[in-house]
């Protein structure tokens, strides 16, 4: 675990390194066997609408994230969500999974609440009732303004919301019921960025029983949870629990991301609803940065790539 966290924290100082970012910009995406193309889908809608309708094809959903981070300008939060509606647009006449993925501060989260508030309803005006849109949760400053958000839209008739929580922060427990509570879906992951010690358990072993613990909470209590794991003892963990208190498969979902385990992907497919998470976008290095420092591993496919472009 103290390699898991020094690994994490090695990779969130490369994140941050601008000739890297350069670097990866260039390089990244530009073919299709680049590095970047392992986790991402492409830069662009029509290649994610191209990977989305190969993923689909194999029997699998799938939720679409366009990637960013935060925005500093009330502006540029507008010129994002544009882009969002002239994604749903293009989703709509593709004829895909209507699912998409959203982080706040894209939409302004970091300039004031009230703007991040008025570009979510934007999305959710356009989107209407059979498009689902799930906020995902961001780095732990942000949880409170997040469901903070997801419940001021609920309270205002917005029901094709969901939230996800993260089993490595301590306050999750509470979360899960508050959110059931109101019936608003949840997707359970472990979570993906650098915590202290003081809001997150720092042990793999605490951070997978907080999951079991958690996934039990919403298995019993949320509408739809969606489990998003890799991990087969939490998958396994997942359908002992539901087979011993009868809840049937249509009842919750498994996730998992573009590139991972796509055998396991398949594999679980064939008796569950899985759905894939499928980045696209030219912001990709973040993400892709944050995979890279949950299996280093992953460096090895980045360096042979590396070599083949020379
Ligand atoms: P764990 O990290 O223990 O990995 C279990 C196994 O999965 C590994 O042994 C390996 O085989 C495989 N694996 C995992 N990561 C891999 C990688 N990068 N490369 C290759 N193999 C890998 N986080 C967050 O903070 N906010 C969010 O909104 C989301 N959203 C989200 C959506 C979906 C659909 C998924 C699946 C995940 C997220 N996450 C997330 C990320 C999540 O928090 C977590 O970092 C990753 O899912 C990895 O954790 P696992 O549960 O897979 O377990």
């Amino acid at each position: 675990m103290i390699v898991d966290s020094l690994s994490r924290a090695f990779f969130y100082g490369l994140a941050g390194s601008g000739t890297l970012k350069k670097v990866a910009s260039r390089y990244g995406l530009r073919r299709r066997d680049s590095f970047g193309r392992r986790f991402i889908a492409g830069e662009t809608i029509e290649e994610a609408i191209e990977s989305v309708r190969t993923i689909e094809a194999g029997g699998l959903r799938t939720t679409l994230d366009f990637l960013g981070e935060s925005v500093g300008s009330s502006a540029e939060a507008d010129g994002i969500t544009r882009e969002y509606l002239a994604i749903i647009a293009r989703v709509t006449d593709a004829g895909i999974d209507r699912n998409l993925s959203v982080k706040l501060t894209q939409l302004g989260l970091d300039v004031d609440r009230v703007t991040c508030i008025d570009n979510l309803r934007r999305i959710l005006d356009r989107t209407g009732d059979n498009f689902f849109i799930r906020i995902d949760m961001e780095s732990s400053d942000y949880v409170e303004q997040t469901l903070d958000v997801i419940e001021t839209l609920w309270d205002q008739g917005y029901r094709q919301i969901g939230a996800v929580l993260q089993s490595y922060l301590r306050r999750s427990t509470d979360d899960a019921r508050r959110l059931s509570a109101l019936g608003i879906r949840v997707r359970l992951v472990k979570g993906a960025y650098k915590e202290p010690a003081s809001v997150a358990f720092q042990k793999k072993a605490e951070v997978d029983e907080a999951f079991v613990r958690l996934m039990r909470i919403l298995l019993d209590e949320n509408p739809y949870p969606a489990i998003a794991t890799h991990d087969t003892t939490m998958i396994e963990a997942t359908t002992a629990y539901a087979a011993e208190r009868g809840i049937g498969r249509e009842r919750f979902e498994f996730q998992m991301l573009y590139g991972i385990r796509r055998d396991l992907q398949s594999s679980l497919a064939r008796q569950y609803t899985v759905r894939v998470y499928v980045p696209f976008g030219r912001q990709w290095y973040p993400y892709f940065m944050r995979r890279l420092g949950e299996r280093p591993a992953n460096l090895f496919f980045v360096f042979a790539s590396l070599l083949r472009e020379r």
